[in-house]
This record gives C-alpha cells, structure tokens and sequence, in this order.
C-alpha cells in the first residue's frame, strides 16, 4: 500500500512541559478521501489535528506531506506546503467583514485571489451577500462557512476541518457536510474531526476512533458504522 498524502504518525507528545496527551497516535489521509476522526471529548483528537499541523512538539513520531518529512516545519511552513487547517476555537476574525477574512486566509499568496474568492463565493453563496458585515455577526453555521472559506484561500493541496459543524442545527451540518463533500470532490483530500459521530462515519472513506490519545479503532467509515463495539460505546447501540 502506498504512503497517505498527509499522515501523522505515531505521534506522542503534549503540551509545553505538560503530561503526553498523545501516545502513539496515528491519523492520516488518502488523495480524493475524506478521513475522520471521532471520540469522546478530551480524547485528545484536537491535540492530534495541532500536532500534525506543527503546532505541538511531538517528541516521537512523525508527520509526512506528500512522502516529504515535515515535522520540523512551523505551521507557516506547512501551509505554504499546501496543508489548509481550521481550528476548531477561535477560526474567523470576529470584527472584521467576511470578504478580509478570505483576504487574511490568502496571506501566504502575492497572486491574485479573485478568482478564488469567487469559488469561495460560488461553493458558500451566503458569503457573498454578507461579504461586507462583520464575521462575528453571522449565525453559527456562516462563520464556519467563513472559516472553511478563509482556509481554501490558500488553494490547500489538503484540508483539515476540527469539527466544522459546531453548534449548528441538523439542517445546517447537512448542508456543511454537502459542501465538504463539494470540496472534496474537487481533489482537495480532508482529514476531519466531527462530534457527529453517525453522520461523519456515514461520509467517511477512512475513520479514526481515538480514546486517550491512542487509536482505539481504525476502518473505513462502513466498517466501524458496523462495528458493535463502536456503536455501543459511540454511537449509542
Ligand atoms: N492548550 C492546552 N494546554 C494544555 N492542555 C491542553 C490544551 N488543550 C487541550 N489540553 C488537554 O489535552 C487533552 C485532550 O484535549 P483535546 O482538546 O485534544 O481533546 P478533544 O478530543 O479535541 O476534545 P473535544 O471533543 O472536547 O474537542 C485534555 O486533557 C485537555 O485538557
Ligand atoms: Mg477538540
């Protein structure tokens, strides 16, 4: 089998001087897949998103890009690699417009970005009637639209979501999930980590289930959907 796009392998570390919140954990995704990682709360799945995008030192393991080591790279770095990240706290710029935050996403380019703007505004139509308000004002599933849209300013090689359908309706996450499939349609590879364990499993080409910093179950999103001890401890029975 051929090496993922993007995997961070075997990661243990932690948090400054801190306690490992990772031991040993693997994530990891294929061209043209979606991969998502699922788990109770504090498992560690943020921690692992960080530590794969540079910001946690892993003190074994490592993270690959395209078959090149980059574990040593700052976050900047790999975002001029190609990695694309949405953390799952603090992702727009509350008092600035929508259209600065896609600007702000794009600050690694000195080309022109209308035109990906225009796929932005093309893939979240919201966005661009609201593109002149303030991001802050915007209903919970806009601004995630914001933060998904600032991320793809870069025109990522790969996108990594931390639970981009946060506190939005059932309604809203289907529609999030349309538009993340939509993405990865168009090539761009994404490594997500959902709370909506069901419905993330039922898009999932790969799936995760971490607990305490380490995998606990590895599979397609079919086979751990079908996986009895997944659903008894993670998908309600
Ligand atoms: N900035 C930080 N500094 C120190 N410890 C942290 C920090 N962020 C998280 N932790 C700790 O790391 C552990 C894993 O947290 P993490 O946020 O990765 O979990 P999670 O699986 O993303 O949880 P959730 O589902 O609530 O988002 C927890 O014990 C948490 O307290
Ligand atoms: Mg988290």
């Amino acid at each position: 089998m051929s090496e993922p796009f993007l995997i961070g392998d075997t990661m243990t570390g932690g948090y400054g001087k801190g306690p490992d919140i990772l031991h040993g954990c693997t994530i990891a995704v294929e061209k043209g897949e979606i991969a998502v990682i699922v788990g109770p709360n504090g498992a560690g799945k943020s921690t692992a998103m960080k530590a794969v995008f540079g910001m946690l030192n892993v003190h074994s393991g490592s993270v690959r890009l395209d078959g090149e080591d980059i574990t040593a790279l700052s976050p900047q770095d790999r975002v001029i690699k190609g990695m694309g990240f949405v953390p799952q706290v603090r992702n727009i710029f509350g008092s600035m417009t929508v259209e600065e935050n896609l600007e702000m996403g794009a600050f690694i380019r000195n080309d022109d970005i209308k035109q990906t703007m225009e796929q932005v505004y093309e893939l979240f139509p919201i966005l661009r009637d609201k593109r002149n308000q303030a991001a802050g004002e915007l209903s919970g599933g806009q601004r995630q639209q914001v933060a998904v849209g600032r991320a793809l300013m870069t025109q990522p090689k790969v996108l990594m979501l931390d639970e981009p359908t946060a506190g939005v309706s059932p309604i809203v996450m289907d529609e999030l999930f349309d538009r993340i499939i939509e993405v990865a349609r168009t090539g761009i590879p994404i490594l997500m980590v959902e709370q909506n364990a069901r419905q993330a499993l039922e898009i999932a080409d790969k799936a995760y289930v971490l607990v305490q910093g380490t995998n606990a179950h590895t599979g397609t999103g079919k086979e751990l959907l079908a996986n009895p001890e997944v659903r008894a401890s993670f998908l309600g029975g």
